[in-house]
């Protein structure tokens, strides 16, 4: 009989990833199987994200939980980007924990299980060119990493502390995967990294040299493959090249996250992030006036040290000019290591939670706007989740979600889908060809 491993991953796309990269080096091997009932598990794995305060507390708590119920015998793993920065604190504070794996190590996965109370952390490791074993939850869609790590040092942010300096993956190992995940039935490509578009910029062996702009031409001449997207994207790297071949590349699909963080020009020099509100608002417009039919999301902070009333309408002057398709907003949150966790000029809560509302509130209204537009519109939809309600979704071009009635038999098929009924979050229609 087969082990059995639980495993519950938090935070982003990239970590998403590591956890699909675990699964795949323990069943290859160590034989084990994943399963939903922690209570049968061998091996629990948590695979932790620390971008914000409120995840890091939770981890402790929920570690309890996870010695109090697991089987008798069963180890538990703490891995991803907690690991890293807690690193040997994860096991004083809470000792029945087997092993801590940092996000940059995963690929030592098969190792620390058989090293008792295993620190592996190191933030340098180079697993850019690690050879892992093929594992993807979903067989429709490839998620495929291209670099590991940020350059960047947004000084409100813990990701450089977590995964490290930058290294780019070589284009000939991701195009082989690509191709490989092509062959297996994925019809699409999502590319991930913490910043996509500076892609190229070093490798640790000696590699062709290839820009993002490049990777996304080479990639979009495999075969079967059918559609291509990307995360994160950084506003500061989008030249005109790479917004030109995003709107003229039929299979890169139109969907642009474009994470603004803030609309003043005063926050986004605090920030680090190496552009102004002007000149965000002109990559936009270049955007729109090659692209129409592109969506944006983003994302915002509120509430950074210093952001001053008229800051915070700047954020909101962007938001109503951009007309952003999808918002993620944050309360700023101060994490250790970063150089704005020694601002003085912090923000009271009670102004940082109702600007966050603020701009929800805002995000809301834009949003049901926009939706109304798509109201018997018609959009081809690539079906990846059967819900439990008869109903099969999935996601058009511009990043959609709509669900549809219907079978498994929907299941990885394009479809042209007519919209009938408009949710917040989720669009109804119906099958016309
Ligand atoms: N590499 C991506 C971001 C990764 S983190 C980029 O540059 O866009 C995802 C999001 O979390 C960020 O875009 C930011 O909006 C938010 N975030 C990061 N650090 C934060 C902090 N200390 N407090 C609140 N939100 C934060
Ligand atoms: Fe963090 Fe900035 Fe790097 Fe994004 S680009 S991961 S926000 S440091
Ligand atoms: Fe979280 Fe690490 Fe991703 S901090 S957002 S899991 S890079």
């Amino acid at each position: 009989m087969s082990k059995k491993l639980f495993i519950e991953t938090l935070g982003c796309a990239m970590n998403s990833r590591d956890s699909e990269h675990m699964i795949a080096q323990l069943r290859e091997k160590e034989g084990y199987e994943t399963t939903d009932d922690l209570k049968s598990a061998d091996l629990i794995i948590i695979n932790t994200c620390s971008v914000r305060e409120k995840p890091v507390a939770k981890l402790f708590s929920e570690l309890g939980v996870f010695n109090k119920n697991k089987k008798e015998g069963a180890k538990i793993g703490v891995c991803g980007c907690t690991a890293s920065h807690l690193g040997d604190e994860i096991i004083r504070r809470a000792p029945y924990v087997s092993f801590v794996l940092g996000a940059r190590n995963v690929s030592k996965i098969t190792e620390v299980l058989h090293r008792d109370r295993a620190v592996e952390v190191d933030i340098n490791y180079d697993e850019s060119e690690f050879a892992f074993n093929d594992f993807r939850t979903s067989p429709y869609k490839a998620y495929i990493n291209i670099s590991i790590g940020c350059d960047k040092s947004c000084t409100y942010c813990i990701v450089p502390k977590t995964r490290g300096d930058e290294i780019s993956i070589p284009a000939e190992l991701i195009l082989r995967e690509a191709q490989r995940a092509v062959e297996r039935g994925a019809k699409e490509v999502f590319l991930l990294g913490q910043n996509v578009n500076n892609y190229g910029r070093r490798f640790s062996g000696d590699h062709e040299k290839v820009n993002f702009t490049e990777l996304l031409r080479r990639l979009s001449l495999i075969e079967g493959l059918e559609r291509l997207r990307f995360t994160s994207p950084h506003p500061f790297h989008m030249d005109d090249e790479f917004i030109e071949e995003f709107a003229k590349n039929p299979k890169i699909c139109k969907s642009m996250h474009m994470p603004l963080q803030s609309g003043s020009t005063k926050v986004l020099r605090d920030m680090k992030r190496g552009y102004s509100k002007e000149w965000f608002l002109e990559r936009v417009e270049k955007l729109r006036s090659v692209c129409p039919d592109v969506s944006i999301s983003t994302d915002i902070i509120v509430a950074f040290p210093g952001e001053s009333d008229e800051d915070f309408e700047d954020s909101l002057d962007v938001m109503r000019r951009v007309r952003f398709e999808q918002i993620f907003s944050f309360k700023y949150s101060p994490r250790p290591e970063t150089e704005a966790e020694h601002f003085t000029n912090v923000i009271d809560d009670d102004v940082a939670s109702h600007r966050l509302t603020t701009v929800q509130n805002l995000n809301t209204d834009i949003l049901d706007e926009n939706n109304q537009t798509h109201l018997g519109k018609i959009y081809r939809v690539y079906f990846e989740d059967l819900n439990k309600d008869y109903h099969v979704s999935g996601r058009s071009d511009n990043n959609l979600v709509i669900k549809v009635k219907g079978s498994d038999e929907l299941l990885g098929q394009f479809r042209d889908v007519k919209i009938t009924q408009i949710g917040r979050t989720i669009l109804t229609g119906e099958v016309v060809g």
